[in-house]
């Protein structure tokens, strides 16, 4: 276990792969037995959720559905500024029980804006499944029904999570030296 260096900033291991692994198969586990019967559809928001996603996905057993996004912001016509849209979710939310699935919450700010445009869509349920979560970070606060790890607020890389592009495909979670 060694410091490793991305761009200009180093980085300490924090999360083993095992570590990580265990969590998702006891966070699976929960979602097995609350959904059966029930085909959730889960909702991948990319970029850096896609390796909890995946890893998570293939731990359930029950018959369910995966589709991915994007979030793209883009300069509103409101004084608050940036609207938060989803990029292709071509599935019909109505009826449907859906687990969020996101890599990290921090500011909550994401998700507190995305959210209410699913529940638009009127989903039979609306969950969130979250790898990470700062609670310290918090400003809108989010209730994160499915949660991995709860962090303190310093930037973490590795597992999906990026620093300006790079470290997404390391497999387990760093911590910035500050
Ligand atoms: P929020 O809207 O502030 O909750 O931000 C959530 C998004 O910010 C996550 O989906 C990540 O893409 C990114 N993010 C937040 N904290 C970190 C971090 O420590 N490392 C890398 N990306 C992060
Ligand atoms: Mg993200």
């Amino acid at each position: 276990m060694s410091i490793i260096r991305v761009h200009d900033k180093n980085f300490e291991p924090y999360i083993s792969a095992g570590q990580i692994e265990e969590k998702i198969r006891a966070m699976a586990d929960r979602l097995n037995r609350d959904y059966a019967g029930e085909r959730p559809l889960f909702i991948a928001i990319l970029n850096g959720a896609f390796m909890f996603a995946s890893d998570l996905f293939k731990a359930i057993s029950i018959e369910s559905e995966i589709s991915f996004i994007k979030l793209a912001s883009y300069k509103g016509t409101k004084s608050s500024g940036q609207v938060i849209t989803a990029i292709g979710l071509d599935t019909d939310l109505i009826g449907r029980h859906v687990v969020i699935v996101e890599d990290i919450v921090d500011t909550g700010k994401t998700l507190s804006e995305f959210l209410p445009q699913l529940e638009h869509q009127q989903p039979a349920s609306l969950k969130i499944a979250a790898l990470l979560h700062k609670p310290e970070a918090t400003v809108y606060p989010i209730q994160v029904d499915y949660l991995g790890f709860s962090v303190p607020n310093k930037f973490l890389l590795g597992y999906g999570l990026d620093y300006d592009g790079l470290g997404r495909n390391i497999p387990s979670i760093y911590k910035l030296v500050e």
